[in-house]
């Protein structure tokens, strides 16, 4: 039931109004004026009335349906106060009935939705900024797929460009098989930063470089395959990473992908009259816009960044047909961006500036001290991150609970979980200020408070022996304030979860469900549920079912695994 709706419905009965412009000003006020208010401050101007004046006239016509227990009028407000056996029956009904399904909805049925996210480059370090592509483009995945859309999560990797020409001068230079094979990608890096060191004394390296790179180009089978090599145990590292969050993709089409596909989109666009020359390079002007020019081919001819971008994203739309493509990089991308979704919108695609969508996120400061370790020097690697988060929850769960079962998994998903949620528990343009003891106290705004709580349901559950909870519940035994609050964040977390798809934000998600955690730890701590007995028993073990699949359906949503003991 969308009491928010029937409201309007009323007040636009009486005040002859539009529904749809009175649900757009009915508001939610602090809890002790109601649970829905309506403002007549607008009305004042229509009806030439003091808003004050209006309240009372309309609060007076409206004859209270059901479902509300009373209204009243406080300044130019009317608050409303919907029955609490009401509230508590459209909430909790809906969940025992659906299940983890309540939090879903299918406003996207027939739509698809293109991800590109995570996106590491090849025989570079996977970092902490694709880390945050990954995460947050995996939990929007997820987001965009519990309301219906059909999702593609696209792996654009970087795995063709001017640096695999280096890498091959390097490795066939200085490089060694078993180095390489036993160290993956650090030996690569150090190769390719090794090439540069030695090009600043030697610039016929990079036209050696150069010569490599046109092979590659060219099909010669020996650069392809030592690139393929380079590919592979790039691919291998990052599988470990992307193993320990669970994610996996639909489609690891990287940059390569559209080698054999920009000649006919380099033609179009000049065929569209908008491609000149610029410095010997072939450039879309874009001054009128306030932009530098988007580059599209280079002196010796070779593509680029944006003509790859560009191609791939008319690829997609014709092998998908699309809705929405998001693309989801820090925010030091956005001008590039910017600039390619531009050349599309030239070209003459209106759906490029509607459908085509980038979502930046901001840095991930280390602290002063570098408070991240790592071993490898100044990048601070994934990989390492996630073990050392593993590590430090193992030494806690030895503290709290040595005798717990499965501790290795259990860590595990804390551990990850615990850096996933920092990750999203401010807006996404908000610098991230990694800080280990609040990332991992289980007390705060954290992964684990949330997990912990989690698992305080599964335990109560599993006390009352009860798995599953139907049947008629007499739900005006749960109406004292702490219940109730716990019933209202419940019933939002559906709300949210649109919000944050329609605001790319999951971190919407998150805070939701520290007010559900919180929410049920107030009425954990203000109802007694294994000592209660009969109706009231099973009434408070239905809210606990219902915190139960809302905490684990919104971790779920934000790529959080949902331990039943910890
Ligand atoms: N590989 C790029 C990087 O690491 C990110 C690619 C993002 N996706 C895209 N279609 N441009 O910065």
């Amino acid at each position: 039931m969308d009491f928010k709706m029937l409201i309007s419905e009323l007040i636009a009965e009486v005040s002859g109004r539009s529904a749809e412009e009175i649900y757009n000003a009915v508001e939610v006020p602090k809890a002790a004026m109601g649970d829905y208010a309506f403002p007549c401050f607008k009305l004042s101007r229509v009806f030439r009335k003091a808003p004050a004046a209006i309240a009372a006239e309309l609060a007076e016509k409206i004859t209270l349906p059901e479902y509300l227990e009373k209204t009243e009028v406080v300044g130019g407000y009317i608050n409303f106060f919907v029955n609490k056996t009401a509230l508590n029956k459209s909430v909790l009904d809906k969940i025992l009935s659906e299940g983890k399904d309540y939090i879903r909805s299918n406003e996207g049925e027939g739509k698809t939705v293109c991800i590109d996210y995570s996106s590491p480059n090849i025989a570079k370090p996977f970092h902490i900024g694709h880390l945050r592509s990954t995460v947050i483009g995996n939990s929007l995945y997820r987001i965009y797929g519990a309301l219906g859309y059909n999702m593609v999560g696209i792996n654009h990797l970087g795995d063709w460009g001017t640096q695999f020409g280096k890498l091959i001068s390097a490795y066939k230079r200085w490089g060694d098989e078993k180095e390489v094979e036993e160290k993956g990608i650090s030996e690569l890096t150090r190769l390719y930063v090794l090439f540069h060191t030695k090009a600043e004394e030697e610039p016929e390296l990079n036209d050696e470089a150069r010569g490599y790179l046109v092979k590659m180009q060219n099909g010669d089978e020996e650069a392809l395959s030592l690139w393929n090599r380079f590919v592979d145990i790039s691919m291998r590292e990052f599988q470990r990473v992307y193993d320990m969050l669970d994610i996996s993709f639909d489609s690891y089409a990287g940059e390569s992908f559209y080698n054999d596909k920009m000649t006919a989109v380099v033609e179009e666009i000049k065929s569209k009259g908008i491609l000149e020359e610029s410095d010997g390079a072939q450039v879309v002007n874009l001054d009128e816009y306030k932009m530098p020019p988007c580059l599209i081919l280079r002196r010796d001819g070779g593509t680029l960044y944006p003509t790859r971008d560009i191609t791939a994203a008319l690829y997609r739309k014709k092998t998908y047909n699309f809705s929405k493509c998001l693309y989801v990089t820090a925010v030091d991308q956005k001008l590039h961006f910017a600039q390619w979704f531009k050349v599309l919108e030239l070209m003459g695609y209106d759906w490029a500036a509607a459908e085509l969508v980038h979502i930046p996120f901001g840095l991930v400061n280390l602290g002063a001290e570098g408070k991240l370790s790592t071993r490898t020097g100044h990048v601070v690697l994934m990989e390492e991150v996630l073990n050392e988060a593993v590590e430090k929850t193992k030494t806690i769960i030895e503290e709290k609970n040595p005798g717990l079962e499965n501790k290795e998994e259990v860590a595990k998903e804390v551990g990850i979980g615990a850096v996933i949620f920092d990750d999203m528990f401010n807006g996404r343009i908000k610098n991230i200020a990694f800080d280990w003891n609040k990332i991992l106290n289980f007390e705060g705004e954290t992964g684990p408070y949330v997990q912990y709580t989690y698992a305080r349901c599964c335990s109560l559950l599993r006390k009352a022996e009860v798995s599953e909870v139907t049947g008629n519940i007499d739900y005006s035994l749960i109406a004292d304030e702490s219940s109730q609050a716990l019933i209202k964040a419940l019933g939002d977390l559906p709300k949210k979860i649109k919000e944050a798809a329609d605001k790319y934000e999951p971190y919407i998600i998150s805070r939701q469900l520290i007010e559900v955690c919180q929410s049920f730890n107030r009425f954990y701590r203000d109802n007694s549920v294994l000592g209660s007995e009969g109706e009231v028993r099973k009434a408070r073990l239905a809210l606990v079912y219902g915190a139960k699949t809302a905490i684990k359906e919104g971790l779920w949503l934000l790529g959080i695994k949902a331990p039943e003991r910890m």
